[in-house]
């Protein structure tokens, strides 16, 4: 019912040209907030040039089949070998998505013995996860740990019965709200209770610590995962993921992930790609600093300006503004086609009933004039919503 309204422009709109801080939408350029490209790898010259050689010379097929039957390479090896160095993690195996990946791991890692706790938060491909778990899977509310604690205490119950183990799922930075996981505590409770801690961290990996290395390396207990999610997806602007661990969980995920085992393996030029973009994601700080200068100069303006951000302690950059859905999208077509401003809008069930969120990705392509840019429109769109301007059906011109 909604698709035939939004379709195109709220939804499944269409960003054309070189990914950067301006791209085109419906034919004007806008700029752009919405975009994971936090280092701003995706138009690097030598990503690019990497990129086009890597298709060159191998094109898209190479290596056929999956890795185990037929479709292993050195890179692909060499490739998880760097990883786990950068990772400091004994072994790494890659994934050619994150989103599946992360759902075979679950199901790859647990039995019906074993229970799985989980923040309430947790990304989709978790909770999908889950899904396939045969055994008991207890939820605890966002980042509370105290519950966390009660959760441990009934997995440790039902543990000792079945003879399984217990495995804790949560993310380094949850990409909504933009908070941390709060791992450092999380790992804490690994003196009183037995359990492996895995960590999905898409918006960490590249953005957070001080290498790069993620949240773990953030909040100073990279030891204390045991099973470390990162994606190519985002910090890195690719397709691809891995799953980094001791030498034993990865050589268990090698032989019993289905989503690796039963598919084609990463394309080479994917590979390669990634190689290059690690290589700058270690070697050149500068993209990080970028990054963070526009995190730290967007999040204090919005705050100055009396935006309400929450709770954010990374890049994600989340805007929330009391309004109707309608409301929401008058403001979102007023900030498209009067400020030139494309972001992204959150809204119910997502977030409560009567908030609009409007997420903000800050990218290391972006500059200090699009900050200010950005402020000085925002403050006009909230004079209109408070006014009760947005009221109304949205109608998209053309
Ligand atoms: C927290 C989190 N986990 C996993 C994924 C899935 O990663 P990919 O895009 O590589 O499938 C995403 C991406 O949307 C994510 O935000």
């Amino acid at each position: 019912m909604h698709a035939k309204n939004a379709h195109g422009y709220f939804t499944f709109p269409k960003l054309e040209g070189e990914i950067g801080n301006k791209m085109i939408f419906r034919g004007k350029k806008q700029l752009i907030w919405s975009l994971n490209n936090y280092l701003g790898l995706a138009n690097h010259p030598e990503v690019r040039r990497v990129d086009a050689e890597a298709s060159k010379q191998y094109g898209l097929a190479t290596p056929m089949g999956a890795r185990m039957m037929s479709g292993n390479s050195d890179l692909h090896e060499e490739l998880e070998a760097q990883l786990s160095d950068f990772m400091r993690k004994e072994d790494t195996i890659l994934l050619n998505y994150g989103y599946q990946g992360m759902v075979s791991a679950i199901d790859a890692l647990v039995d019906r013995h074993d229970v799985i706790v989980y923040d309430s938060e947790a990304h989709a491909c978790i909770i999908d996860g889950l899904r396939l778990h045969m055994g008991k899977r207890f939820v605890y509310p966002h980042n509370d740990i105290e519950n966390l604690q009660k959760q441990l205490e009934r997995a440790t119950h039902l543990t000792e019965i079945s003879g399984g183990a217990i495995l804790v799922i949560t993310e380094g930075v949850f990409g909504m709200s933009g908070d941390q996981g709060k791992l450092k505590e999380i790992v804490e409770l690994k003196k009183k209770y037995d359990f492996r801690l895995f960590v999905d961290d898409a918006h960490g990996f590249g953005t957070m610590g001080k290498t790069g290395a993620g949240t773990g390396e953030e909040q100073g207990v990279q030891d204390g995962i045991d099973i470390y999610f990162g994606t190519f997806a985002k910090a890195m602007a690719s397709i691809g993921a891995f799953i980094s661990s001791t030498q034993s969980v990865v050589e268990y995920l090698r032989y019993n992930m289905r989503s690796q085992i039963f598919a084609k393996s990463l394309p080479m030029p994917l590979v390669i790609g990634a190689m290059k973009r690690l290589e700058l994601l270690r070697t050149q700080p500068e993209l990080k600093n970028n990054l963070w200068k526009i995190v730290h100069a967007l999040q204090s303006s919005l705050t100055k300006a009396g935006f309400e951000i929450g709770n954010t302690q990374s890049p994600v950059t989340p805007v929330y503004l009391n309004g109707t859905i309608p409301e929401a999208t008058n403001l979102i077509l007023d900030l498209r086609e009067n400020y030139d401003i494309f972001c992204s809008m959150v809204v119910y069930p997502v977030v409560p009933k009567g908030i609009i969120m409007l997420r903000l990705i800050p990218t290391a392509a972006h500059t200090l004039e699009d900050v200010d840019y950005t402020i000085a429109a925002f403050s006009k769109v909230l004079v209109n919503l408070k006014e009760g301007k947005y009221v109304g059906d949205t109608v998209v011109s053309g």
